[in-house]
């Protein structure tokens, strides 16, 4: 029968969700690079599909254009997963594809609850992001403009919660800064909040989709 680790006091935490928030260094070239990319995949994408980029997602992928930054983001994509799978303690080979796609919110898009079924990991790298000071001052501050949220997926989990116990938030929110890269099981259900600004906010989200291998099957 599956277990989780116990400690000689007979403690284990259940159910563990791992999240990884990190900054990718010197990123002002690439993500120049990458803007301009994602406008005239915006362009081209409308001209000959008729439909919105952003939404159309599963129709393409980002990675597969040919251009330095896109390998350079792939590589830089790559290492992390490979990171957060030693964090998990996986001690095995786990191969994976990619598939990306850039998202373009202009003032008042947003993205709606979701997760991404058919996936195992899932994330965003910022290309361009509203600072603080370009928000509207005026705008209602809880509505959170910018940011992303993740959720709890033990839905009721807080529902008792005491302080210091752990369980309190039910919702971990980020206001991502360009440069950092977020990467989280895709089973998470996720929104992101309106941008409240005349500036782009530009991202490239994606998934993780592993390549079967009977190693996988737990024991
Ligand atoms: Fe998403």
């Amino acid at each position: 029968m599956p277990t989780f680790e116990t400690d000689p006091n007979g403690f284990s935490r259940l159910w563990p969700t791992l999240f990884l928030q990190r900054e990718l260094p010197n990123t002002t070239a690439a993500n120049q690079a990458l803007q301009q990319l994602i406008l005239e995949r915006e362009v081209g994408h409308r001209e000959s599909k008729a439909t919105d980029i952003t939404s159309d997602y599963l129709s393409q992928d980002f990675f597969s254009i040919d251009h330095p930054v896109i390998g350079w983001l792939k590589s830089c994509v790559n290492k992390s997963v490979s990171d957060y799978l030693g964090e998990q303690g996986l001690d095995y080979q786990v191969d994976w594809a990619l598939q990306a796609w850039p998202n373009i919110n202009r003032r008042g898009d947003y993205h709606n609850l979701h997760n991404h079924p058919r996936s195992y990991l899932s994330g965003t790298y910022y290309v361009a992001m509203p600072t603080r000071d370009q928000i509207d001052a005026t705008a209602r501050q809880d509505l959170n403009p910018g940011s992303i949220s993740f959720f709890d997926p033990r839905a009721q989990a807080n529902m008792l919660a005491i302080k210091d116990d752990g369980q309190v938030e039910a919702e971990h929110r980020v206001l991502p800064t360009e440069g950092m890269l977020l990467l989280w099981p895709s089973f998470i259900h996720h929104l992101v909040h309106p941008n409240l600004s005349d500036e782009l906010r530009l991202s490239i989200s994606f998934n993780v989709v592993l390549q079967w291998r009977d190693d996988y099957l737990p024991s």
